[in-house]
């Protein structure tokens, strides 16, 4: 059995994390399917798993030593457990039992697997198995809905016989067909993707800025474009963190999600998902924030006919990316949404925030920008620009992505 780098899952740096049930028995061949399929795979096992499999056998099939505690001073020097979170592409936990779900939907970190599963900024991926009252209890849904909210990805459970002899929804899939759903969120099905390897960090969606405890200013944005551009670079092969403003969507497969309501909060966020490779401001953060916040609301009486409200300016987010020595970045980008003059307002931001790339758009017509699902846009750099004609903002996504992935190049 070789690892082939061609394979569906082909230079996939996979941890499998294996908890503790009956089913521990099929991550032997879940190892064994994942190096077929390309993977190079380390293990980690909680101290249920050793229960019913040995270290040795995941040892042999995955040609790594399988990783039973935190407290393992030899196997520490070898590879810290920070160092094999970092190490993975992805983490695979299966099974992934009710305990260990609900462990990690409140993000414990009390022995390897869990804490493995928290350091690590690699997309997750749950195999849940376990029985099917287990499965179906309102604890073990809301863990689930948790995870999926965070960007995990869920894989099965299946119907069918469960151990002592009862039936329902609660058998670990099939490792080929593990393979074939991890597969299909894989970047790109030959060969790395464009963004392989890369960290990006995207922000996404408007902010709220609050005036008292029932009253924001906000704006339109409705995230749509920033979530379809963390997606696409996902699908690209890069490590995606999405910090989100205030939307309604759904975490794309594989992105790491932070969310956050004001531009201060958004300002903390990014500032602590770097350092990163590339940086896309897409979000559309308040320009302006109340001056104070009033604990009370805000009353009628005593206010009159007309009531100020003193605004101070809000630090420029993207800006201050761009300045950032120490972030790493190696490309920054920025949006920038217009009504007139686009390409002499989206340079003159290019060059006041020194971004490598800013994406113009117009906003104020119909059947384009921020609550609509399509638009039309132009990305300038020093030196050049390149039109996006009208599309679905998902196709646009891809058309950024690719145009990111050149830049990086140029
Ligand atoms: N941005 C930011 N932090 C802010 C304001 C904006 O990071 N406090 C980022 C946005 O994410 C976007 C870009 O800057 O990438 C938009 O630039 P900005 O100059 O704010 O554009 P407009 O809001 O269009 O500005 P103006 O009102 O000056 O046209």
């Amino acid at each position: 059995m070789t690892a082939s780098a061609t394979g569906p899952l082909g230079g996939q740096r996979i941890l499998l994390c294996v908890g503790g049930g009956i089913a521990a028995y099929k991550a032997l061949e879940l190892v064994r399917r994942l190096r077929e399929a390309g993977a190079q795979v380390q293990v980690a096992m909680t101290a249920g798993a050793q229960q019913f499999v040995t270290p040795l056998s995941f040892q042999a099939l995955s040609g790594h030593p399988a990783r039973t505690t935190l407290w393992d001073s030899s196997a520490e020097q070898a590879m810290g457990h920070l160092e094999l979170a970092r190490w993975a592409d992805r983490v695979v936990v299966a099974p992934a039992t009710a305990d260990l779900l609900a462990r990690l939907a409140h993000g414990l970190a009390d022995d390897l697997v869990s804490t493995l599963c928290l350091a690590t900024e690699a997309p997750l991926a749950v195999v849940p198995a376990m029985n099917h009252r287990m499965w179906q209890h309102p604890a073990t849904v809301a863990n689930v809905a948790v995870l999926r909210a965070r960007g995990a990805q869920v894989i099965g459970p299946d119907d069918g016989p469960l151990a002592e002899g009862e039936s329902g929804p609660g058998r670990l899939r099939e490792p080929d067909a593990i393979v074939a759903e991890l597969a299909s969120t894989t970047a790109v099905q030959a060969g790395p993707g464009l963004l392989q390897g890369l960290k990006v960090v995207v922000s996404a969606g408007p902010t709220y800025e609050d005036l008292d405890p029932v009253r924001y200013l906000g704006n339109r944005s409705s995230g749509k474009m920033g979530f379809a551009v963390a997606a696409s670079a996902a699908r690209q092969g890069a490590q995606v963190v999405l910090v989100a403003g205030p939307v309604q969507l759904e975490t794309p497969p594989g992105v790491r999600r932070v969310d956050v309501r004001s531009a201060a909060q958004m300002r903390e966020a990014v500032s602590a998902a770097l350092p990163a490779d590339i940086y896309i401001g897409a979000a559309a953060v308040a320009d302006y924030t109340p001056r104070a916040f009033s604990p009370n609301k805000i009353k009628k009486t005593g206010t009159g006919e007309t009531l100020a409200v003193d605004l101070v300016r809000t630090p420029d987010i993207l800006a201050e990316v761009a300045r950032r020595e120490d972030a790493g970045l190696k490309l920054v980008v920025g949006f920038a949404a217009e009504t007139d003059n686009i390409a002499d307002y989206a340079r003159q931001k290019l060059a006041a925030k020194r971004l490598d790339l800013i994406v113009a758009n117009r906003v104020g017509v119909p059947g384009a920008g921020f609550e609509s699902d399509d638009n039309a846009m132009t990305a300038y750099w020093p030196g050049g620009e390149r039109d996006f004609p009208p599309a679905p903002k998902v196709r646009l996504a891809d058309g950024l992505v690719e145009l990111v992935a050149q830049r990086l190049q140029a």
